[in-house]
This record gives structure tokens, sequence and C-alpha cells, in this order.
């Protein structure tokens, strides 16, 4: 972010259920974020059904570009570029994205480029919103990521791929899934970590016995399954709470084991790693407890804790208009290249289900 030139980024999201559209400044400056949600579409199946996600893109990403424009009040010759997910995703509704902004780009005759999503997720923290100013991290920092498909703790030296180290991830569930799975279990529909977030502020954690996921003090992996497969264990023997206090108490209780460990090991990689900067992304980051905890445990080690606002957590456009932004500025341009992936560029060392790599320990 060395580059005193400001310049102006249309992004464009539709990498999962969401399809949004942004209008952003590479100072941060959010100029319009619009994002049209399909939960109420896969509802119904309890998770997300690939061909109704790209069904859903096709017929809404237009006119999510257009309200985009019109919300900034500007139109696409006052644009300097394109940005859009290019990777991890459903790959077909990456592709409607993808196949959107390089029509757009090429018309136009602007640069374009491809944007990973989960740097995306981690440029959240730069944004400015005109209700919610706030000062932008400096690297090095820790990021905790935690969205519905990934879960991990990264170094962060630079914002781009190369200059972003995994420091420890998930070996199995990621959060907001084992948030969305327990929510499933308890007839609470899609997705389950908004709703599980409300009713824990209600119970009281302390009436049920979950074990706390992995615990070994040395390790910053992550896993959650076990954790879901205990709530399973007891509505199997219980059957689904009786009473909404119950209810309560038990997603208390989910949360509580969830947010302690999110909380311990990012405090471990922070003394780790030596850093002082705590940014935390993702759609789990707008859990209030997460938010609470995290706040505290910052305060308590005098580090600084950056939290984006709720709506820039969960998936949306802005993100990738400014990580986009970041390669604009350095002169790239992916043109026909583009090219979309269901993985991420991010380096993983965490081997799922089965530990770190040995070259990858420390
Ligand atoms: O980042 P995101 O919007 O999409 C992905 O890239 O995955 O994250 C969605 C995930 C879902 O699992 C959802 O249940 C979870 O974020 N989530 C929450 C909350 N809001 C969204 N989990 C816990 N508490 C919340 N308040
Ligand atoms: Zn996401």
């Amino acid at each position: 972010m060395a580059s005193e030139r400001v310049i102006t980024v249309l992004g464009i999201e539709t990498s999962c259920d969401e399809t949004a559209a942004a209008v952003v400044r590479s100072n941060g400056e959010v100029l319009s974020d619009v994002i049209e949600s399909q939960v109420k579409a896969h509802a119904p199946y309890g998770g997300i059904v690939p061909e109704l996600a790209s069904r859903d893109h096709l017929r809404n990403v237009r006119p999510v570009i257009e309200a985009a424009l019109s919300r900034a009040g500007i139109g696409l010759p006052e644009v300097d570029g394109v940005a859009v997910t290019a990777r991890p995703g459903l790959a077909g509704a990456l592709h409607v994205g993808a196949q959107t902004a390089l029509g757009l780009a090429f018309a136009r005759g602007l640069p374009i480029v491809g944007v990973d999503h989960l740097v995306g997720h981690l440029c959240a923290a730069y944004l400015q919103y005109p209700e919610s100013p706030s000062t932008p991290p400096e690297t090095p920092f820790l990021a905790l990521l935690v969205s519905g498909g990934h879960t991990a703790l990264y170094r962060v030296d630079e914002l781009r791929a190369a200059g972003i180290r995994e420091l420890g991830a998930t070996r199995d569930d990621a959060a907001g899934e084992a948030y969305d799975k327990v929510g499933k279990l308890l007839g609470l529909g899609y997705p389950g970590g908004p709703m599980i977030d409300r009713l824990a502020h209600e119970g009281d954690a302390t009436r049920f016995e979950l074990p706390r996921p992995l615990n070994r003090r040395d390790s910053l992996e992550f896993s959650f399954s076990g954790l879901k497969t205990n709530v399973a264990r007891w509505v199997e023997q219980n059957g689904r709470p009786q009473s909404r206090q119950q209810l309560c108490d038990l997603c208390a209780a989910f949360q509580q084991r969830v947010v302690e460990t999110l909380v311990r090991k990012s405090v471990a990689a922070l003394e780790r790693e030596q850093l002082r900067t705590w940014v935390i992304g993702g759609g789990v980051a707008a859990n209030r407890g997460l938010r609470t905890a995290a706040l505290a445990a910052a305060e308590a080690r005098g580090a600084r804790l950056v939290v984006p606002i709720p709506r820039a957590c969960t998936d949306n456009a802005a993100m990738i208009a400014f990580a986009g932004a970041l390669r604009l500025l350095a002169g790239e341009n992916d043109g026909h290249s583009l090219e979309v992936s269901p993985h991420t560029e991010l380096p993983q060392t965490t081997r799922k289900g089965r530990g770190q790599r040995p070259s990858a320990a420390g």
C-alpha cells in the first residue's frame, strides 16, 4: 500500500451462495456494497446445492452489478479495473462471476484480476465504511480466518499469497461448518451460525458437559468434528432440547467451546510469532461471543485487535474489490489467463484428519 495513487475498482463475488458486487477505492473507501443472498433458496435442503447456486448467480449477477454502480453514483467509464473471486469455491458458481467480469473488462478495455476469496476475507479489515471508520492493521499481523469452508491461523507479512504463511488449520470441520451442522441437528435451519449465536446469549454454558476440542497445548491446529459428534450423541440419547432454556444452554455450551479454542490458539500464535496485531475475518468473525472474548484476550496482552464490522465478515464483494485493487495498483492484469479453481492459492500445511506434515512443523 505504498502507492499514493487511488484507483476505483468494481468487485464481483459469486463463490458460494451470495451474489455480490461492490465499488471500492484502493484506500479502502467503500462506495457501494450490494449483496443478494441465496440463503432462502438453499434453506429447504439444509445446505448449499451447487446447481441452484449457479442458476441464481446467473439470474442475479447483472442487477447486483448495476445496483453497485448506481449506489456508488458512477458508471463503468469511471472504474479503473475489475476484480473477481477466482478461487476457492463452487466451480460453477465461480464461473458465473468470472465470465461476467471478463465480459465487462473486455468490453471496456479494463484490466481484470482474479482474487483468492480467503485473501479477500483478510482484506476486509482494511475496508472503510462511512458509518465505521477504522485504522487499518499494519503488517506483519496474525490472521484468524474462520468461515464456513475454512478455519486457519496465518502469519501475514504481505497481503498476497506469497506473503502469507499458514500456522495451523482445522484437521476436519471448519468452525462455521460445525455451527451449521449443529444448527441442523438442533432443527435451527441453515445457516446455523447466526441463530446459535443469538440463542447462546440467553443460555448458561455451565449446564452442559461438552469436551474441549483438540486440547494439545503445543498445536495450532483445530478440530471441531468431535464437538459436533458430542452434540449429535446428546441429541440421539435425549432427543432435541425440550425447552427453549435447554436449547439456549446447549448452544451456549457449544459456542463457548468453539470460542475458547479459537481465542486460546490465536493467543498462542501471537506469542509464538511475536506479533502484536491480530486480525479476524470470515463469517464466524461476526459471532458476538468470539468478538467479545477476542477483544478481552487482546486487551489482556496489549495486542491490537482488528475485526471488520459484521457485514464485512460474511461474504461480500467489497473485500474482493480491495484485494484486487492491491494487485491492480501493482500493475497486474490477468486478462485472458484468468482461471477459476475450487482450491485456495494460500499455502496449506495442515493435513485434513492427519496432522501436520513433518516439514511444516513448528
Ligand atoms: O465467510 P462466509 O460468509 O462464507 C464462507 O466463505 O464460508 O461464512 C459463512 C459461515 C457459515 O458457516 C455461518 O454459519 C457462519 O459463517 N456465521 C456465523 C455467524 N454468522 C455467520 N457463525 C457463528 N456466529 C455468527 N454470528
Ligand atoms: Zn467466505
